[in-house]
């Protein structure tokens, strides 16, 4: 996701260092090349070899200005950089860059560079809120610098508020953003994820192994792609992905007035969902007992979410780009390729589920994608962050031939 990228990751002085250890773990996971230049308070809280050891990469700081100034040099370091990330920063670094100040290896490179710099801020409430800091940050702002601003918790200083440093997966998730090319900017993506839950009383639900996983990679691909993105979510124990709307829902009738009520206006619907196909036809009130040696739950069908899609009147506005999903355990081309033609699709995304490595409930697919021309491609075995910026390739590149789009 992040190969071919240099990011320099600059750590001031605060206690939430500890978490630009993280940081730096979830970008060399991704395949960044991390720079990171430690001021010297920042060495006070956090040993440079951690970070060394992470990155594979010499650490940055005043102690090594003399060396780094002959190898690299903060200049060509900065020249070089796709990202500046800031995390922790200060109230004293974020005033310092907002003054024009550079009188260490951090200040100095921060001045010299042209890449996108993103402050991630983390300080006592009190500090925050000061008018100085709320001034600084404005200024920056101004200027073009990208913030990920804090969020509230007890604070190390002892206070509660505003102040605590953005999650290490919040920062990630931002940089991944800022660096991925904004190709889906202005669209209205829907995107529909994890199972539904048909309830038989208070205590018992019929469902299946969805994790959600694959849609929620969509929801945060599209995102990053610049897409005004809105997830409807069955029941999964996800994060809320950074910047999508989320609208969570339960069962198959709730997804579909949820979809119904939202599709308007939208240029792409994804339906990742794995919704189930049929509904118990009464849901008791009260738990239901235990009687005899066999029992009999009556069924009734649920609605067809992306056949409606598929059919549905858009009147004078174009239709939605359509993706399915086709969960199959056997027959997969053929039984996809009926629904693409049956359900009116652009595109369907098929699985075959009965593999340990794709489909329910594990970070990785082998997905064969088919088109509505008859066409279709094999996408092999990846993850599903890879295989939700595949689908998002083609789903763009038709998206531009289409009318209206
Ligand atoms: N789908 C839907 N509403 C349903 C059932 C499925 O919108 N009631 C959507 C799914 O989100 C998926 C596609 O239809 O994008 C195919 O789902 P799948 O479960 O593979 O197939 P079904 O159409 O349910 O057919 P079958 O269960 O017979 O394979």
């Amino acid at each position: 996701m992040l190969s071919n990228k240099k990011i320099i990751l600059g750590v001031s002085g605060g206690i939430a260092a500890y978490k630009a250890v993280e940081l730096t773990r979830l970008l060399t996971k991704a395949g960044a090349d991390v720079h990171v230049i430690m001021t010297h308070a920042a060495q006070e809280f956090i040993a440079p070899l951690t970070f060394q050891t992470l990155s594979a990469n010499p650490v940055h700081t005043a102690l090594f200005d003399l060396i780094a100034e002959q190898e690299i040099g903060h200049i060509s370091l900065a020249d070089r950089a796709d990202l500046f990330i800031i995390a922790p920063a200060t109230a004293n670094i974020i005033g310092k860059i907002a003054a024009g100040i550079a009188d260490d290896m951090l200040t100095t490179t921060v001045m010299a560079t042209k890449a996108p710099v993103l402050f991630a801020p983390a300080m006592n409430v009190n500090m925050y809120t000061n008018p100085i800091y709320q001034e600084n940050e404005e200024k920056l702002r101004r200027l073009g610098y990208l913030f990920e601003a804090p969020v509230s918790g007890s604070l190390a200083c002892g206070w509660e508020g505003e102040g605590k440093l953005a999650a290490p997966e919040t920062i990630f998730d931002c940089a991944v953003a800022t660096l991925t090319k904004k190709d889906l900017s202005g669209k209205k993506v829907l995107i529909t994820a994890g199972p539904t839950r048909e309830e038989i009383d208070p205590v018992r639900y019929i469902s299946n192994y969805s994790s959600g996983k694959m849609g929620y990679a969509l929801a945060r691909a599209a995102q990053r792609r610049g897409a005004q993105v809105l997830l409807i979510s069955g029941p999964t124990s996800l994060a809320k992905p950074y910047g999508v709307t989320v609208v969570t829902v339960t069962s198959a009738n709730e997804m579909q007035r949820e979809v119904m009520a939202r599709v308007d206006a939208c240029d792409v619907v994804i339906k990742a969902a794995a919704v189930a196909d049929y509904r118990p036809e009464l849901r008791n009130s009260t738990k239901i007992k235990k009687k005899g040696d066999s029992a009999i739950i009556s069924l009734v069908k649920n609605p067809d979410i992306l056949s409606e899609l598929g059919k549905m009147d858009y009147g004078s506005r174009p239709r939605p780009f359509l993706v399915g999903f086709a969960a199959e355990t056997d027959a997969l081309a053929e039984n996809a390729a009926k629904k693409l033609f049956e359900k009116r699709l652009d595109i369907i995304v098929a699985n075959d589920v009965s593999k340990a490595d794709a489909g329910f409930n594990v970070d990785t697919n082998r997905a064969l994608l088919f088109f509505k021309d008859g066409s279709s491609t094999d996408c092999g075995l990846m993850s599903k962050d890879q295989l939700a910026v595949t689908i998002l390739d083609h789903v763009i590149s038709r998206l531009t031939e289409q009318p209206g789009a």
